[in-house]
């Protein structure tokens, strides 16, 4: 399985690593049967929704993507060759998986149109489908912060 490391020093940094995770998604010439599914874990505040905001504007979202908190799920729409949903989901206030399948997670995962970013997806793993891009996140202090990315090819 390949494995990225990747420093950042600035959130800066951290959406430009964003933005290369998004370029090389949209370069993907697979024949996907499935939705592009990323699975963020790391701590409060050590930087998955500003990699996502990176992510989301390279990918042409124009709203500005938040942290979804209050919602544990928020749709914009692509205007992409090969992908048209993209699904901003945050696990930490889900109790477990199933609450995350009540809402259809298993359909948005069999769309190969939707892109699916899900922070907190340690509390769902059991649900994650096995060709899912894995990214760790570690805060190293200050503005510093540790990438660690997996990924099946
Ligand atoms: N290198 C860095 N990369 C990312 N964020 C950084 C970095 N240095 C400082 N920051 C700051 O750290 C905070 C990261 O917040 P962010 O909302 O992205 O974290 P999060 O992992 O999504 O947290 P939560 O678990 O609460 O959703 C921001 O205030 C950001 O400005
Ligand atoms: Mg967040």
């Amino acid at each position: 399985m390949p494995t990225n490391k990747i420093i950042t020093n600035s959130s800066q940094e951290t959406k430009k690593a964003g933005m290369e995770l998004a370029m090389a998604i949209k370069d993907g010439k697979t024949a996907a049967k499935y939705a592009t599914v990323i699975a963020f874990e790391g701590d409060l505040g050590s930087g998955k929704t500003t990699f996502i905001q990176g992510l989301a504007a390279e990918l042409g979202v124009k709203e500005n993507v938040l942290s979804p908190t209050f919602v544990i799920q928020k749709d914009f729409s692509l205007s992409l060759e090969n992908y048209k949903n993209f699904y901003h989901i945050d696990a930490y206030r889900l109790k477990n998986s199933e609450e995350l399948l009540e809402l259809g997670f298993s359909d948005l995962v069999k769309n190969p149109e939707n892109i699916i970013v899900i922070e907190w997806a340690d509390k769902i793993k059991n649900i994650l489908p096995s060709n899912v891009i894995n990214i760790n996140f570690e805060n190293l202090g200050e503005d510093k912060r540790r990438l660690i990315i997996n990924f099946k090819i």
